[in-house]
């Protein structure tokens, strides 16, 4: 309907187009204000005309196509012009909408393909807090963009070459064993590789002998191979157990080790466009120009590194995927290191790496500490999860221990409400990760919007076949709240689009809360059950929409809602 009005709004002020008109158009944020305002203080300034009087002309010429643009009255309060639609209209219009393929969210993405980098944890080192928020914001992006129809190809960039490689090898042929470390996993690796840093700080040999060994490695030497290869079975079976609670899967783990063999092809192609300089024996992309540090391309003794890498990864991405974006998940403090690799693309006279882009986020703490991944207190990802589905399991057992499949919908709701608290605020925020919010069934939370859905399922399990009986009169949902229900089910695919747009699950995340608080106060204000006949069918209706909608906007973060809870 606001298309369809802003099309007959350019046809009024012919200076404007349709598509400025679609911006300019926006919700008031009291009910009493209308569907619709339009400020005029642009258009005054560009008609030179008073905005009152404006919106006073406009109000005027719509009022004739009034009836065929659905609406009922219109209302100029100053500068505004208050668009009221006829809610019949509306409501029919809402749910036809959502009736149609995809819940009427247009597939703009069909044919297009985007690559995104997430996750991406390093072999040998715990799977920590933060590597949970890259994986959970990257799945959710993953997420939204399939259900605009895009092409989406799930990266995982392991971490699984460099230098820490051949201290490993060292610290484990000293003070480990086969073993111990088939036993302990990761964390044997960690507790190693601390050891290796302690030790090494007075003893210069042992950094010589990590060395040699990671020289080794560069050169395919069997023993060297054989042990990173072990050493990275290890740690992707820890890493797998994490993917699995969260149920998330990749296309490709072509990790660091597998770009490190296309380097020297990336050396070729820099030394043509003459864009290689020396600097102390190393081989760099001098970027002062762009007010940035040099790109280190080859150390000094000629091994390949982690920029180089990447840009070797952009490149084969590029060829095998023709992605028309790529996206790259990390924290913040990688800003520079992405800057200077798409800075790069750019100078090797690629024009498409403006598809390049970071999409950073902040820290997390856990009340009120920072999380560190070395040293002491080191969080790991599994743990949080773990507790998370333990505390949920505890609430259940307390509020409803007759539940059909505890254990189930335990970890729906404790997976469900990590996800969900750490989407729900915009990415680039620090992250508070405090257990009484994380799990609260209350405010904005994943067991909230869960609890929500649980409730209109309920619902429709009361009312079994009843739901479908008969034609719905749109009449019956033009009071305020039903009203209020649909215009936000109505919102799903700007919701959707808007996420995409700015990169941000927390679009959708606040999505979610604000259908699930709209749901409640229908189901709280509007008797469903006990209604009259045909109020209850069409009631039941939008009942069942948002339990759809809820069901699916959840997916969309990578969260399941249980059916009973
Ligand atoms: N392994 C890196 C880390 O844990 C993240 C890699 C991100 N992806 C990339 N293509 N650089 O910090």
């Amino acid at each position: 309907m606001k298309t369809e009005i802003c099309k007959c709004l350019s046809e009024i002020v012919s200076e404007v187009s349709a598509e400025e008109f679609m911006k300019l158009v926006e919700i008031p944020p009291e009910e009493k204000l209308g569907d619709y305002a339009l400020p005029c203080f642009s258009l005054a300034k560009m008609m030179r005309k008073n905005p009152a009087v404006i919106a006073q002309d406009i109000a005027k010429a719509l009022e004739e196509k009034k009836g065929s643009l659905g609406i009922d009255k219109i209302e100029c309060v100053g500068a505004y012009c208050n668009i009221f639609l006829n809610r019949k209209t509306y409501v029919e219009k809402c749910i036809q909408k959502l009736k149609a393929d995809n819940l009427g969210v247009a597939k703009t993405g069909q044919d297009k393909t985007i690559c995104i980098d997430y996750s991406s944890p390093n072999i040998a080192k715990n799977f920590h807090v933060g590597h949970l928020r890259t994986t959970v914001i990257g799945n959710s992006l993953y997420k939204i963009y399939d259900k605009l129809g895009y092409g989406v190809v799930r990266i995982n960039h392991l971490g699984d070459w460099g230098t820490q490689f051949g201290k490993l090898i060292v610290a484990y042929k000293r003070w480990s064993s086969k073993e111990q470390v088939e036993k302990d996993g990761i964390e044997e690796l960690m507790r190693i590789y601390v050891k290796f840093n302690d030790e090494s700080e007075n003893d210069e040999k042992l950094i010589e002998e990590a060395r040699e060994w990671f020289v080794k490695m560069e050169h395919n030497d069997a023993e060297a191979i054989e042990i990173w290869k072990w050493f990275k079975e290890i740690s992707m079976v820890e890493f797998e157990r994490v993917y699995k609670m969260l149920g998330i899967s990749f296309d490709s783990y072509l990790g660091e080790s597998f770009y490190r063999d296309l380097v020297p092809e990336l050396v070729e192609e820099l030394i043509s466009k003459n864009l290689l300089t020396e600097s102390n024996g190393a081989k760099v992309i001098d970027l002062a120009e762009y007010d940035m540090p040099p790109c280190l391309i080859l150390k000094s003794d000629g091994g390949s590194i982690y920029h180089s890498r990447d840009i070797a990864a952009i490149l084969y991405r590029k060829k095998n995927y023709s992605f028309e974006k790529c996206l790259y998940v990390t924290g913040l403090e990688q800003s520079l290191h992405f800057k200077q690799i798409f800075k790069a693309i750019e100078v090797m006279g690629y024009d498409w790496a403006d598809g390049l882009m970071h999409i950073p986020y902040g820290l997390v703490s856990l009340d009120g500490a920072k999380l560190s991944t070395r040293g002491g207190n080191i969080i790991y990802a599994e743990d949080i999860l773990k507790e998370a589905i333990e505390r949920a399991s505890n609430a259940i057992n307390e509020k409803n221990p007759d539940l059909a499949d505890k254990e189930t919908v335990a970890k729906m709701v404790g997976v469900g409400a990590v996800i969900f608290h750490d989407l729900f605020n915009q990415r680039i925020k620090n992250v508070e990760f405090s257990w009484n919010e994380v799990l609260s069934f209350e405010g904005t939370t994943g067991p909230y919007a869960q609890y929500t859905y649980a409730r209109a399922k309920s619902i429709l399990r009361k009312a079994k076949e009843d739901i479908f009986k008969g034609e719905i009169n749109y009449d019956a949902l033009a009071d305020d709240v039903t009203y209020a229900l649909l215009k936000c089910l109505n919102g799903y695919e700007d919701a959707i689009v808007s996420a995409a747009e700015k990169n941000e699950p927390s679009v959708v995340a606040r999505y979610i809360i604000s259908l699930a608080t709209a749901f409640n106060k229908f189901y709280h204000e509007a008797p469903i059950l006990q209604a009259d006949e045909e109020t209850k069918i069409a009631r039941l209706y939008v009942t069942n929409l948002v339990q759809t909608v809820l069901k699916e906007a959840s997916g969309l973060l990578g969260m399941e809602c249980p059916e009973e809870m």
